[in-house]
């Protein structure tokens, strides 16, 4: 029902569009490939499984060879479909020419892009190592830009194809002690949100999907295990999380919210002032001091 109605729309579109014939020429004998970053595992993996339900090649992007390549290949093995894992620090300054490169060489081009890969920080941020937030910066924001930007001109030209974003709930309202995490996902949102507007009716999806806590390493990386939204607040599987995203992004929403409960968080954050919501959000956030282990006697 759904990838009718998506077709449907498809169709409209790519009749209404101003299509650059010399851009549909500059794909001609490649075939479309949907790109997901940070695909080895979590949410990137299980949007991964989910577009590849829908035909086409997917690339899947993250450091780590050895558990890309397994996934890889266990994609293609249930689904058929097409996969190309590509071993890659997508923060580095190459990485948009990299991906194009390694695709063409594959016989394929970027027609959607999803820039999942993404790292949190926990703990107060005058506390906090610049290293750190320095390097949150260059994934979240600067390399999920950089792709953007690179990607999204030929899919203009083309009138096809579309970026999702994969922003988080968190972004909807400031998070005291999760800070620099909580401003690059209201930076993905804000920009997805803009840059959609940008480009209606040019055939060209542009959406974010803001999810709230949900079950992945993620947490555990940053080490807001012991924070009390952790035990409080139920956390999506990501392939729950996956679905509602590819459905929202097929029925062309710009800011997609799986599950009920974020939903109506999100609802919260909008009426809530945040002299209220912030402290509500410092309070879940929070990540409560280890007493100091007594030395042994
Ligand atoms: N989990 C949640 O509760 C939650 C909620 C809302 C939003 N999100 C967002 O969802 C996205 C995915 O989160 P997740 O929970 O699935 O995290 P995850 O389980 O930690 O997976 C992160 C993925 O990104 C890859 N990655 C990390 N740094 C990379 C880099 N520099 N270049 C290329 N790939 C890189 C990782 O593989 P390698 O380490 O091998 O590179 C891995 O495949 C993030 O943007 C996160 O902010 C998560």
């Amino acid at each position: 029902m759904i990838h009718s109605l998506a077709r449907v729309a498809d169709l409209w579109i790519s009749r209404h569009a101003a299509l650059d014939r010399s851009a549909l020429a500059a794909v001609s004998g490649l075939a479309p490939a949907v790109v997901v970053t940070g695909a080895s595992r979590g949410i990137g993996l299980a949007l991964a499984q989910r577009f590849a339900a829908r035909g086409p090649a997917v690339v899947l992007i993250a450091r780590g060879e050895a558990s890309l390549g397994a996934a890889a290949k266990a994609l293609s093995d249930a689904t058929g479909v097409r996969t190309v894992p590509l071993a890659l620090d997508i923060t580095s300054a190459d990485a948009p020419h990299l991906i194009e490169a390694a695709l063409r060489e594959a016989g394929l081009y970027a027609d959607v892009l999803v820039n999942n890969a993404g790292v949190g920080l926990a703990g107060p941020f005058a506390e906090q190592a610049i290293a750190d937030i320095e390097r949150l910066l260059a994934l979240n924001i600067t390399a999920a830009t950089r792709l953007m930007h690179h990607m999204l001109p030929p899919m203009l030209a083309r009138g096809r194809g579309g970026v999702l974003n994969v922003g988080s709930l968190g972004g909807l309202v400031p998070g005291p002690h999760q800070a620099v995490y909580y401003a690059s996902k209201a930076y993905l949102i804000s920009l997805t949100e803009a840059v959609a507007y940008e480009a209606r009716g040019r055939g060209v999806r542009i959406a974010a999907v803001a999810p709230g806590p949900v079950d992945t390493a993620f947490h555990r990386a940053m080490q807001a295990e012991r924070a009390l939204y952790r035990s409080l607040v139920p956390a999506m599987s990501a392939e729950a999380v996956a679905r509602s995203a590819y459905r929202g992004f097929l029925l062309g929403r710009t800011v997609i919210v799986p599950g009920v409960l974020p939903s109506l968080a999100q609802l919260a954050v909008k009426v809530l002032p945040h002299a209220v919501s912030v402290p509500l959000v410092g309070a879940l956030l929070a990540v409560e001091k280890r007493a100091p282990e007594r030395d042994a006697l």
